[in-house]
């Protein structure tokens, strides 16, 4: 069978015959993938950009792949939950031994001893088929998703840190004086899938929204924000005052982005970093240390996602496909046969915001 395969420590992909699963252990299923996302992760591994990446334990190669969507073949006969014909989205990381870990938050990990598919100590989901374990298996129930359900993964993310934000929003106590979140303003910077997920969820929540990115060459950030109600700007034609916001997202990596949102955010305000960099610099000063102390400024980074956070994204994607008729579509921007995977998974063609590949 195919599969996508990657030898950490070296640049490029390819795509090459991979062994098939072994036999069925009793908690185990066996899947077919139906589609795989291609993500900013997935890039940085392909160009050798990302320090924590490795095979699994004795090889060499590692099978790429963690935003996965799969339909299940055969199940072992300890498996209770799932039958054959199901549709399943397969957990990225896997717990290792630590509190966090051994309570399914292996997301807030304490001392890194965790694996993840397709980025660290074991292989992903950009193969024909592969046996998971069943409780890493999150069930889709409604199958009229299609492919939009590949966007589990990546928005189970955004679910999390928008947690870790309404969590830590309550320092303020109450919010806007209707109960609601309707009088903050939000600005999100880069609008890849995450921070197209971000500006997605905010705005829902009812917050005002205010997006950005350097382009939008194919319209499909502009369109999508005026589905969904939110203002989308190219950064030539940004308000002077974009960074002055109760919340910010980063979801670009870049420390000058990040640095100007320290200095705008408002009183009270936050900043939260999710885009992982790929280098650069800003210089933290005396001046901008008083004043995020000043301001009360709450700064927090925030990875991954627990299994609620996926079951609650599933239920994102069912609100937002009946909300939204073609919000969802529109971000799903390009669709690749694995073979033709490849060199896209080496550089992101320009307005692409979803890339996927589909497997059946
Ligand atoms: C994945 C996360 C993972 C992270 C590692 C992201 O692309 O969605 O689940 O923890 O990469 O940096
Ligand atoms: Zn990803």
């Amino acid at each position: 069978m195919k599969g996508i395969v990657v030898t950490p420590g070296k640049v490029g992909a390819v795509i090459k015959d991979i062994e098939e699963p072994g036999p069925l252990k009793p908690h185990q299923v066996l899947l077919k993938t139906l589609y795989t996302g291609i993500c900013g992760t997935d890039r940085g591994i392909v160009t050798n950009m990302l320090g924590f990446v490795r095979p699994p334990p004795d090889a060499q190669e590692l099978v790429l792949g963690h935003e996965g969507l799969a339909e299940v073949l055969e199940v072992g006969d300890e498996v209770s939950g799932l039958r054959p014909g199901d549709m399943v989205v397969p957990m990225v990381r896997r717990p290792g031994g630590c509190l966090q870990c051994s309570i399914g938050r292996q997301d807030n990990c304490e001392d890194g001893d965790f694996v993840e598919a397709g980025i660290r100590g074991l292989n992903g989901f950009m193969r024909e088929r592969f046996a998971d374990e069943e409780q890493y298996l999150i069930k889709v129930e409604d199958k009229s998703l299609g492919r939009l359900a590949v966007l589990t993964e990546p928005l189970k993310n955004v679910v999390k840190a928008y947690e870790v934000y309404t969590t830590l929003a309550k320092r303020f106590g109450v919010l806007c004086k209707d109960s609601t979140y309707g009088c903050k303003s939000v600005t999100v910077a880069g609008m890849g899938p995450i921070g197209m997920l971000f500006a997605m969820i905010f705005a829902t929540n009812e917050f005002n929204v205010r997006a950005f990115d350097i382009h939008d060459t194919r319209g499909t950030a502009a369109g999508i924000a005026k589905q969904v109600g939110f203002e989308f700007f190219t950064v030539d034609g940004m308000p002077e005052d974009i960074m002055k916001s109760d919340v910010f997202v980063d979801a670009t990596g870049n420390p000058g982005v990040v640095g100007s949102a320290l200095n705008g955010v408002k009183r009270n305000g936050f900043v939260i970093l999710f885009g992982t960099s790929s280098g650069g610099e800003y210089k933290l000063t005396g001046e901008l240390v008083t004043q995020l102390v000043e301001k009360n400024t709450t700064v927090f980074g925030s990875v991954d996602g627990a299994k609620e956070h996926y079951l609650e994204a599933l239920n994102y994607i069912s609100m937002w496909r009946d909300m939204f008729p073609h919000a969802l579509d529109m971000l799903i921007t390009d669709e690749d046969k694995p073979e033709g995977a490849i060199t896209n998974l080496i550089k992101k063609p320009q307005g692409e915001i979803k890339r996927v590949i589909r497997w059946g």
